[in-house]
C-alpha cells in the first residue's frame, strides 16, 4: 500500500471495511459497469448539481446521440442544450460542450488533476474525481458528501459558514484517508457513503460498514454533524404571463450571448413584456410555483395576460404549440406549459 507509511492501522481498517463494502454493495452505474474516460466525464458533469437517480435517463439519451468525445465536440450546441434540457444549470453543458472540443483538439489526453483544471468546468472536486477513477491519481475528492462523512468520523464541533468553506479545512483529512492502492474506488465509496448511508437528516448508521470508526455515532448525535450555518433565505417573487394566441404561445428566449440559460425559452416575465406586474395580477392567476435555487425561495405566478401589440424586445416569440417539442424550455417551464394547456 503505497501512503501505509503514514497510516495508522486503524486508517488502514477503514479502507478496507469501506472498500469492501462499496464491491459488495455500490449502485450498479452505467459509468461504473463498463467505465470508460468519457462516460467518468459525463457522469461527473450531470451529477455536480443533480441526484443519481434523476440524472440517469438523461445519461442514458445522451450517450445513445453522442457516444463519446468526438461526436460530442461535432454536435451542435442547439443538440447540447436539448439532451441537456431539464437538468438545469446549463453551464454545465455549454463547459461539457467546449470540454469535448478542446479534448478533440488535443494531441493526448491531459492526466494530472492540475491539467484537467484548465479545461471549462473543471473544478477541484470534479477533476479529482475523473483522474482518480479514470488514470488511478491519488487524489482526494471532497464535495457536500464527503464533507458530511468526515464532520460526523471526527465528531467535529468546528462551527463552518457552508460546506465549501469546510471542505477546504478537510482536503487534508481526505487526503490522508484515500486510499492509494484504488483511488478511484476509494472516492466512489465515499461519495456512495454519503449519498445511500450517511445520509444528512437519518443517518443509517446500523448498516454503516465503518461506524466504528466513527467518533459521531459513539457520542449518539451523528445527524448534528457537520456544524454549518443555517442558509438566509431570500424570498424573490417573479410574476410571469401566459399569453396563448391562435394556436401560438409567447415565450422568451434568452440571448446565445447569456451566461445563463443561453437560447433557453421561458415564460415571459412582465419585465420582459414592458408590462405592470400590479396590473398583471389583476388577471386570471393560472399557477402559483415554488422553488429553492440556491439561496433564493421563489415563488413564480403565473397570469393570464394579453402580449403587448408591439413586442418590446426581439427576444419575445410566438412559438407555435406543435413546435414546443422541438425546442429547449428550461428548469420546470415545460411542466408548467403542459400542465397549463391540460
Ligand atoms: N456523485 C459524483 N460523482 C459520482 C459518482 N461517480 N458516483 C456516484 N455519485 C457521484
Amino acid at each position: 500500500m503505497a501512503n501505509s507509511a503514514r497510516l495508522t492501522s486503524r486508517q488502514v481498517d477503514f479502507q478496507v471495511a469501506l472498500l469492501k463494502w462499496y464491491r459488495l454493495h455500490a449502485r450498479k452505474l452505467p459509468w461504473r459497469e463498463s467505465p470508460s474516460l468519457y462516460r467518468t466525464v459525463v457522469s461527473e458533469f450531470m451529477l455536480q448539481q443533480t441526484q443519481v437517480k434523476t440524472m440517469l435517463p438523461y445519461f442514458a439519451r445522451w450517450h445513445e446521440q453522442l457516444p463519446d468525445f468526438k461526436a460530442l465536440a461535432a454536435a451542435s450546441e442547439a443538440k447540447v442544450l436539448k439532451l441537456w434540457e431539464g437538468l438545469g444549470y446549463y453551464s454545465r453543458a455549454r463547459n461539457l460542450h467546449k470540454l469535448a472540443q478542446a479534448v478533440a483538439a488535443m494531441p493526448q489526453m491531459p492526466i494530472t488533476p492540475e491539467a484537467w483544471r484548465e479545461l471549462p468546468g473543471i473544478g477541484p472536486y470534479t477533476a479529482a474525481a475523473i483522474t482518480s477513477i479514470s488514470f488511478g491519481t491519488p487524489a482526494a475528492v471532497v464535495d457536500g458528501n464527503v464533507v458530511r462523512i468526515l464532520a460526523r468520523l471526527t465528531a467535529d464541533e468546528t462551527p463552518y459558514r457552508d460546506s465549501s468553506a469546510a471542505a477546504k479545512v478537510y482536503a487534508p483529512l481526505a487526503d490522508q484517508l484515500l486510499n492509494h492502492d484504488h483511488p478511484g474506488d476509494h472516492n466512489q465509496a465515499m461519495m456512495e457513503l454519503g449519498a445511500t448511508v450517511c445520509l444528512k437528516h437519518n443517518p443509517l448508521c446500523t448498516i454503516c460498514p465503518v461506524r466504528e470508526h466513527c467518533a459521531g455515532y459513539r457520542n449518539g448525535n451523528p445527524a448534528s454533524y457537520p456544524r454549518l450555518a443555517p442558509k438566509k433565505m431570500e424570498q424573490v417573487t417573479v410574476i410571469r404571463a401566459w399569453c396563448l394566441h391562435r394556436g401560438r404561445l409567447l415565450l422568451h428566449r434568452t440571448p446565445a450571448t447569456a451566461r445563463r440559460l443561453a437560447n433557453q425559452h421561458e415564460l415571459p416575465t412582465a419585465a420582459q413584456l414592458g408590462l405592470d406586474p400590479e396590473t398583471m395580477q389583476k388577471g386570471k392567476l393560472l399557477a402559483k410555483k415554488r422553488r429553492g435555487i440556491t439561496r433564493y425561495q421563489i415563488t413564480e405566478l403565473i397570469y393570464s395576460a394579453n402580449a403587448p401589440h408591439r413586442l418590446p424586445n426581439p427576444d419575445l416569440l410566438w412559438v407555435p404549440l406543435t413546435e414546443l417539442e422541438t425546442i429547449s424550455l428550461s428548469g420546470p417551464h415545460r411542466r408548467w406549459v403542459h400542465d397549463l394547456l391540460d
